[in-house]
């Protein structure tokens, strides 16, 4: 089977890394269902004319069950088989652990941990007819102590744990999970960070070559995991966070 006729499936597609996934995806020739809150595709940029000509573009807000459940459906309808689901919506939050509400934590865990387990259960079927590929969008936070991000540290610590734990109990039926897990990319979920010089002097210190990352490098990893469909590569955490993880 050849990229141009497999399918991917791409939460959080309107903006940032989900908007390089799906045209990194559509650039080796999915055809690319592009989930998002507003149904409208990728917002943050014009898609060009042969990107447009391979997508879709549905609605689904992934802290709704029946929303990703009717967009999955919907996608399948659309294209006739999902091959690759990437989970990859998600939010950011941060505070003092004293004074952080479980409402808070609860949400968080929701929209960037729960909604991974609930968009894999329902696509299931549809990636064991065709044996297709689960890539999560966890953190390189998911292995670091940070002060103030017990919930977005522990969501993305969740997102790597379901991965390995389906992608043991699903490798039978031809179905692989793969974690990607990028370290500071410069997207709008830390913006308002980078235009503090404080914040932004400390992080490029931390990262070895002094520079963060892109959303496209992201995109570009994903899609080549997408398309070069390594059977024996599952379960597995791959670190892009230019080596501030193992920075000493
Ligand atoms: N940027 C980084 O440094 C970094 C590092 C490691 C991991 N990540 C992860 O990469 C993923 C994408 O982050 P990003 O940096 O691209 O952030 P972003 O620019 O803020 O984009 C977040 C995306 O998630 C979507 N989203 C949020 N809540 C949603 C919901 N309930 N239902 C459906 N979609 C929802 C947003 O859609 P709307 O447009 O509707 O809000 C948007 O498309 C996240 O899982 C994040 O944790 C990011």
């Amino acid at each position: 089977m050849t990229a141009e006729q497999r399918v991917a499936v791409v939460t959080g597609a309107s903006r940032g890394i989900g908007s390089t996934v799906a045209a990194a995806l559509a650039a080796r020739g999915f055809r690319v269902a592009c989930l998002s809150r507003k149904g409208l595709g990728p917002e943050d940029r014009d898609r060009p004319a042969d990107e447009a000509a391979l997508s879709a573009d549905f609605a689904c807000d992934v802290t709704d069950d029946a929303a990703i459940a009717s967009a999955l459906k919907a996608a399948h309808g659309r294209f006739g088989r999902i091959d690759v689901l990437v989970n990859n919506a998600g939010v950011h939050d941060e505070g003092k652990s004293a004074e952080f509400t479980t409402a808070a934590f609860e949400a968080l865990m929701r929209t960037n941990a729960t909604s991974v387990f609930v968009a894999s259960r329902e696509a299931y079927p549809y990636l064991a007819e065709t044996r297709g590929l689960i890539v999560n969008m966890g953190s390189y936070y998911d292995k670091l102590g940070v002060r103030f991000h017990v919930a977005y540290c522990a969501s993305k610590a969740a997102v790597a744990a379901i991965g390995r734990c389906l992608a043991v109990e699903w490798a039978k039926a031809g179905v692989r999970v793969v974690t990607v897990a990028p370290g500071f990319i410069g997207t709008d979920l830390n913006q308002s960070h980078m235009a503090n010089a404080r914040f932004r002097d400390f992080i490029t210190r931390r990262i070895p070559s002094g520079e963060i990352g892109r959303p496209e490098e992201v995109g570009a990893l994903v899609a080549m995991l997408a398309a070069e469909n390594l059977q024996f590569l599952n379960g597995e955490t791959i670190y892009l966070d230019g080596g501030q993880g193992m920075n000493h």
